[in-house]
């Protein structure tokens, strides 16, 4: 079985994916990967199209997606310590010029040199409150680097350390399709800013934040808003007071597991397929619907499943389950809980006696909660090694090129958000950010099932 399995003996120390997968593919460990080039540098990947390895490696990748250039020899032929010496020895140069932000599903190697460590929310306001460094180096993936420029000073640079970090559930909501769904409800609901005797319009549109600035540009412009896994419910219930429908995009899971949370039931909850007319649906349904879900979905969360749940249940009395709400429906039924990473940390953290958790978000993140809490058991829902394809993109040899190339005076990889995008998808952000749940203080989303 895994080392980061239902069965995992004993509890892993060391909070490195990578050392886990390199064990494996050196058959020093009887655990599985989900591809064994994942113990491979990413450069291998940068030339090719695709996601590369790990969960999102079946995705159909946009034609344009961007591309990372060749990374210097020097960075791909060093080792994990030298690395590491190079990227203290440039962030100490650069002093406060420099912020690095570390989404939590990034590896142990890049985590350690990050100055922010938090989900993508956490990390746009670190971005937000640092208005003096001249550069914000975002490792995660681009539309999480995209929001940090919006958010940031218009002479401050964002750098995504690997512009082949992308992902691959917000690449699923395109803005060419999303205009022409638009269109397509245009022609059943009629004008989409006409308010009936309600004061509501037509359709309101929610995007999650893993979606393009593109997409937010998109929702800004049309009245709506953005919203994370930890204020879905707040956002849908600001759209609701302004609109008889919702258009949420691009993660059906998200949405189907917050409206069905706030009692939307699921026959008002069609699915968009871009790639049909009416997206697959007819007028009566989409005349009825509450919240149409685009098909859009995250790789890592499709991963689990009711029966890792079963058998974690079976082999561990007393087992605390808690999965992210990208999952699918069924999955957060059958768990204890599903909330946000930043949810999921904080229950780990908040829980006072010694506690079995399974867990059902990105592995990196989940071995590295148990790795900081030794005091509970901890393991991943997925008994295969798989992280997210694009966040392992980015490896410490990038870091360490965008950061020397800042103290060589270059940057390297900077992320701008066209102004014409940017001014509607600051909006949709504002307007978010604004957004108050109806009771605080209960600001995050959360489902005890
Ligand atoms: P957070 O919004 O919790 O950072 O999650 C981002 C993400 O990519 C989840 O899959
Ligand atoms: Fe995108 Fe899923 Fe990876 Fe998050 S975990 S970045 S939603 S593919």
């Amino acid at each position: 079985m895994s080392a980061i399995g239902i069965t995992l003996q004993p509890r892993p120390t060391d909070a490195s994916v990578d050392h886990a997968i390199q064990a494996i593919v050196a058959g020093a460990s009887s655990a599985e990967t989900c591809n064994t080039d994942l113990a491979s540098g990413p450069w291998d990947f940068d030339s090719r199209p695709g996601y590369g390895p790990g969960s999102s490696m079946g995705d159909v990748i946009p034609t344009g997606s961007p591309r990372q250039g060749e990374l210097p020899q020097e960075y791909r032929d060093a080792s994990e310590a030298e690395l590491a010496a190079r990227i203290v020895a440039a962030k100490a140069t650069l002093g406060d010029r420099v912020v690095v932000l570390g989404h939590f599903y990034q590896r142990e190697e890049v985590i350690l040199h990050a100055d922010y460590v938090g989900d993508s929310f956490q990390l746009a306001n670190a971005a937000l409150e640092h208005p003096d460094a001249e550069a914000i180096v975002f490792c995660g993936v681009h539309f999480m680097a995209e929001t940090a420029d919006l958010l940031s000073q218009p002479e401050q640079s964002v750098i995504l350390p690997n512009l082949a970090a992308g992902c691959s559930m917000a690449d699923m909501a395109d803005i060419d399709q999303v205009e022409e769904c638009w269109e397509q409800l245009a022609d059943v609901y009629g004008d989409m800013d006409a308010t009936d005797a309600d004061g509501l319009v037509p359709v309101v549109p929610v995007t999650y934040m893993n979606s393009s600035a593109a997409i937010k540009g998109f929702v800004g412009r049309h009245g709506g808003i953005v919203c994370t896994s930890s204020n879905a419910r707040t956002v849908l219930e600001w759209a609701f007071e302004r609109g008889r429908r919702v258009l949420f995009f691009p993660d059906q899971h998200l949405g189907r597991n917050t409206a069905k949370a706030m009692g939307v039931p699921l026959e008002q909850m069609p699915m968009w397929n871009p790639r049909k007319p009416l997206g697959g649906s007819d007028a009566q349904t989409l005349d009825d619907a509450r919240v149409i879900l685009w098909h859009g979905f995250c790789s890592v969360h499709r991963r689990f499943s009711v029966e890792q749940i079963e058998r974690a249940r079976v082999e561990h009395s007393g087992v605390r389950v808690i999965v992210h709400p990208e999952c699918p429906m069924e999955v957060v039924d059958a768990a204890d809980e599903s909330g946000s990473t930043d949810y999921i940390r904080r229950a780990i953290e908040g829980a006072t006696e010694p506690t079995t958790f399974a867990i059902g978000t990105e592995v990196n993140l989940v071995q590295r909660l148990a790795a900081d809490n030794p005091q509970h058991e901890i393991f991943c829902l997925d008994p295969v090694v798989c992280p997210c394809s694009t966040m392992y993109r980015i490896h410490p040899g990038y870091l360490a090129w965008v950061l020397e190339g800042l103290v060589a005076g270059e940057v390297r990889n900077r992320i701008t958000v066209p102004a014409d995008v940017a001014d509607p998808a600051r909006l949709a952000l504002e307007r978010m950010l604004a957004a108050k749940p109806p009771a605080a203080p209960a600001a995050d989303w959360e489902n005890a099932s």
